[in-house]
């Protein structure tokens, strides 16, 4: 799956973001090493602070299939005029929860952070840096 192929997918998971308060829908893609795409998008909760972001389901359900590693791209995808239209970049819990699986396969994946005119390319570790992770507790 390409790259475009890839946010394209970020794109239709967020079309089943469940967001009614923030009505910010927000959807994740995961590439795998073995090609495999895990998607994930927000899901929001009366009460606000046990809602879960797109890339923390995401992350989550590949870790439920048991994927422990080989995290290579992931896309993320907000929506089109808000915030300036400004690529979105995952939130510091995400980045964190991102980083479990990435360092459990020794990879530094780059994430694709889509905007209504352009995608920022940047690699966890940029920003992440200097992360705790499953390695410390090796
Ligand atoms: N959100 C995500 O899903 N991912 C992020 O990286 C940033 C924020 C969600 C959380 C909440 O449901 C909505 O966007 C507004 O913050």
């Amino acid at each position: 799956m390409s790259d475009t192929e890839l946010i394209a997918a970020a794109r239709a998971a967020a079309e089943k973001a469940y967001a009614p308060y923030s009505d910010y829908p927000v959807g994740a893609a995961l590439r795998f090493e073995d090609g495999a795409i895990v998607t994930g998008t927000n899901i929001e909760n009366a009460s606000y602070g046990l809602s879960l972001c797109a890339e923390t389901l995401a992350v989550s359900k590949a870790l439920a299939e048991g994927r422990r590693g080989g995290l290579q791209t992931v896309a993320v995808v907000g929506p089109v005029g808000k915030g300036g239209d400004a690529p979105i970049t995952p939130c510091g819990r995400c980045r964190q929860t991102l980083n479990e699986i990435a360092q459990l396969g020794g990879t530094d994946p780059l994430i694709l952070c889509v905007g209504a005119n352009d995608v920022v390319e940047v690699r966890l570790s940029t920003l992440l840096p200097h992360s705790f992770g499953p390695a410390h507790l090796d």
